[in-house]
């Protein structure tokens, strides 16, 4: 727990035992699920937590309460890692409103029941609540990440509560934006990334307010630089690259399409061009990889053929990709085939419906092992990339 501003104290949890994260984003530093108490005239309380962590939670939220009682708790997201453990509250503070719009209140009875008990405080888009000094807006950010989703402002702390949206991995106070940005763009690709125009509405509402500071449900707490932040935000949910550099992404059978890859990338750094990132699909986490492919102004695909198709490994990551709405990117194409190479046929279909992707004209067909002539064809698609 700890002082957000003098009446907002934050009372969520670290959770450090989750896996997989939506059963398939890796936790290796695990996740927050914050949530936050306003001690008002009225006191509020913003969102619930994972139902793995429902005790710690109470803790906090009794700790921060003392012996009051909670007026409000409002609900801003009904994914479960925000709603799980929203019963135990109700159970402990049986007279507080839930404060939410329609959609969330639908859910809510899909997710516990038509015979929930609750007392309803509904609200629409841009209604306002006050409770003594704190006047919050409720701003409706549908899609930011699921269709119930709201954000709060709150006009006299200038604080965002800002649901999902800036939302990170890891449990470690980040030092910059930078540090921030790695596992921020790991989880705004890969849960939000399809999202990029509801993303970019949210943060035409947010430009008209005064914000000081955002409250995400995951990840730290943003007080300073807030501008570097959203920066970031508007690249990547508008598709534009945040990194001019090269992102390569490739799965191997027997190591000659990686030593292809390996003779890239030394090609790449004798042109000047040092910002290379690679992933080798089969042992890498492809959420990172997902997200440098959004990040990076240019992709590169390798992969043997297999079966007439592509490895499994390529497969899954493209699906990933075109499945996020990927777009707007350059992408160059290196297969490897013993009697029929077949890969860059299939990646090129994969992607064909992708919006403004386009292809570097230099590709790269290696037949079993690098020769000569596949070798010179790494070096002009080397040279195609850092022009
Ligand atoms: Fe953090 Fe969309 O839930």
């Amino acid at each position: 727990m700890k002082n957000i501003t003098d009446d907002i104290i934050a009372v969520g949890v670290a959770d450090t035992k989750t896996d997989l994260f939506e059963g398939q984003y890796p936790l290796p530093d695990g996740i927050l699920y914050n949530s936050y108490v306003v001690l008002d005239e009225k006191i509020t309380v913003f969102d619930a937590v994972d139902k793995l962590y429902s005790h710690e939670w109470m803790e906090n939220v009794k700790s921060a309460l003392g012996e009051k009682q909670p007026d409000y708790l409002v609900i801003q997201h009904m994914e479960p890692d925000h709603s799980g453990s929203l019963c135990d509250f109700i159970d402990a503070y049986p007279n507080v409103k839930i404060v939410s719009n329609a959609k969330v209140f639908a859910m809510m009875r899909q997710f516990f029941g038509d015979d929930l008990a609750i007392s309803e405080h509904l609200v629409a888009d841009k209604d306002t609540l006050c409770t003594g000094k704190h006047t919050f807006t409720f701003i409706f950010a549908p899609m930011v990440h699921w269709p119930e989703v709201m954000v709060t402002y709150d006009s006299h702390a200038k604080v965002l509560f800002s649901a999902d949206a800036f939302g990170s991995f890891g449990i470690t106070q980040p030092k910059t934006s930078a540090e921030w940005a790695e596992e921020a763009s790991r989880y705004y690709i890969g849960i939000v990334g399809k999202y990029g125009p509801q993303v970019q509405m949210l943060l035409k509402k947010a430009a008209a307010l005064d914000i000081e500071i955002i409250c995400s449900l995951h990840g730290p707490v943003i007080r300073e630089n807030l501008a570097e932040y959203i920066h970031l935000y508007d690249l990547w949910s508008s598709y534009r690259p945040e990194k001019s550099g090269v992102c390569i992404a490739y799965a191997s059978a027997y190591g000659h399409t990686t030593k292809a890859v390996d003779l890239l990338v030394e090609k790449l750094h004798q042109n000047g061009c040092k910002d290379v990132v690679v992933y080798d699909l089969a042992r890498s986490d492809k959420s990172k990889a997902i997200a440098d492919a959004f990040r990076y102004e240019k992709l590169v695909l390798a992969s043997s053929t297999y079966n007439m198709d592509i490895l499994p490994f390529v497969s899954t990551f493209i699906h990933g990709l075109t499945i996020r709405a990927f777009q707007n990117k350059k992408v160059a194409l290196i297969e490897n085939g013993s009697w029929a190479p077949n890969a860059i046929k299939v990646m090129r279909t994969s992607l064909e419906k992708s919006k403004d992707v386009t292809f570097f004209e230099n590709t790269v067909t290696i037949k079993s092992a690098l020769c000569d002539t596949s070798s010179a064809a790494i070096s002009a698609l080397a040279d195609e990339l850092c022009k």
